[in-house]
C-alpha cells in the first residue's frame, strides 16, 4: 500500500507539471478511476469521455481506456497531446471491422445510411455519416428511422439487433461482438435469478438477445450505474465488465452487486467478465507514459477531418 500511494503521488506530480489530466472509462482499475476523480479529471463512459477532452482547459489528455476512445480524444482535440497507458490496448470490435472490408461493405450498399458505433478505428468512422455510443444509439436511430433512412450498422451485432428491435429501424448489420460482453449467458442468468427473486437485473446492450432480454435496465456504463442508485432495489445482477463495480460500489455502498454470469452458476470470479485490454491500463504504465511522453495517439489529417463529422454530429444530437 505504501508503495502504491507513492506511486501515485508521483504520478499526481508529474500530471500538475504536464498540464495533464486523466480521463477514464468505468472498466478501468479502480485506482485509476480514484486518481482521475482525486485530480480532477473524469471517470465516464464513452460518450462523457468524449465531450470531456473539450471542455477540459488541459494541454495533455490522459485517456485510459482502449484506443477508439484515445483516438476520439484526438479527433475532436487535435490542438492537444493525448496519450494512452498502452496504445496496444484494443478492443475486439474494433479489430473485427478492418477499415478496407468495412468499405467495400458500405460501397456495396450505397443508399444506406451509415452508422457506426464508437468502438472502431478513425478509418472506419471517417467512412461513417454518424458516430453513436451506446448511450445515445436508440434515440440517433429513432430520429433516422423517422426520417426515413435505412441503415447500415457496424460492428456489434448484438446492440444493433436491439436498436433494430426497439426503434423498427430497417437495418443490415455488420457481424461484430464483444468478446467481453458475448460470454454471458442467458441460462445461467435464468438460474441466478431464480436464486436472487428480487435482484434487478441491469445488462449492457453489447450482451446477448437471450441476457438482453431478462433485463430490467438495459443502457450505456453510466445509464447502469445510475441505475444501481436510483432503483428502490436492494440486489442487482450486473451484466457487464466487473470493473463498474468500483463506481457502484462508491456510490451505492449498501447494495449487493452480483456479476452476471459467464459460466454455471456456482463459477468463480476467475469467469467474471473483465476486458483484457481495459485491464492494460495500470498505474505503473501510467506513469511510465508520464515520464516519457510515448504512447502518444497521433491520427493522419485526413482521416481525422472525415471522422470528426459524424462523431461532431453525435456529440450535436446529444446536447
Ligand atoms: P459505454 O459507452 O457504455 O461506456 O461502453 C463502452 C464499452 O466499450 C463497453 O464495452
Ligand atoms: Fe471492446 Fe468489449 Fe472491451 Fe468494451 S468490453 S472495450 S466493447 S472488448
Amino acid at each position: 500500500p505504501q508503495e502504491k500511494a507513492a506511486l501515485k503521488a508521483r504520478i499526481r506530480d508529474l500530471l500538475t507539471a504536464q498540464d495533464a489530466v486523466l480521463v477514464a472509462h468505468y472498466y478501468t482499475d479502480g485506482d485509476l478511476q480514484e486518481l482521475a476523480e482525486e485530480t480532477g479529471g473524469l471517470v465516464a463512459d464513452s460518450l462523457e469521455m468524449a465531450r470531456f477532452g473539450t471542455t477540459s482547459p488541459a494541454r495533455t489528455l490522459v485517456v485510459c481506456g482502449v484506443r477508439f476512445m484515445g483516438e476520439t480524444a484526438k479527433i475532436l482535440n487535435p490542438e492537444k497531446r493525448v496519450l494512452m497507458p498502452d496504445l496496444a490496448a484494443t478492443c475486439s470490435l474494433d479489430e473485427g471491422c478492418p477499415a478496407a472490408e468495412f468499405a467495400a461493405f458500405c460501397d456495396a450498399h450505397p443508399e444506406w445510411c451509415v452508422v457506426v458505433y464508437a468502438n472502431t478505428s478513425a478509418e472506419v468512422k471517417a467512412r461513417a455519416d454518424w458516430v453513436v455510443t451506446s448511450s445515445i444509439a436508440l434515440p440517433v436511430v429513432r430520429h433516422l428511422h423517422e426520417r426515413g433512412e435505412k441503415i447500415l450498422w457496424a460492428p456489434d451485432r448484438h446492440l444493433g439487433r436491439y436498436v433494430q428491435q426497439e426503434t423498427g429501424a430497417d437495418m443490415l448489420l455488420w457481424q461484430g461482438a464483444c468478446v467481453v460482453h458475448e460470454a454471458f449467458k442467458g441460462y445461467a442468468l435464468e438460474q441466478l435469478r431464480r436464486l436472487h427473486a428480487d435482484a434487478a437485473v441491469l445488462v449492457h446492450p453489447e450482451s446477448p438477445a437471450e441476457v438482453i432480454d431478462q433485463a430490467d435496465v438495459v443502457g450505456s456504463t453510466t445509464q447502469l450505474i445510475k441505475a444501481v442508485s436510483e432503483l428502490p432495489n436492494e440486489t442487482f445482477i450486473v451484466a457487464t465488465d466487473q470493473g463498474i463495480f468500483w463506481k457502484m460500489h462508491q456510490l451505492a455502498p449498501h447494495k449487493r452487486l452480483i456479476a452476471a454470469p459467464t459460466a454455471g452458476v456456482g463459477a468463480t470470479c476467475e469467469s467474471c467478465a473483465h476486458c483484457p485490454w481495459m485491464a492494460m491500463n495500470a498505474l505503473q504504465n501510467l506513469e511510465q507514459v508520464l515520464v516519457r511522453g510515448d504512447q502518444e495517439v497521433l491520427v493522419a489529417p485526413g482521416i481525422r477531418e472525415r471522422a470528426l463529422v459524424p462523431i461532431r454530429r453525435m456529440l450535436d444530437f446529444a446536447e
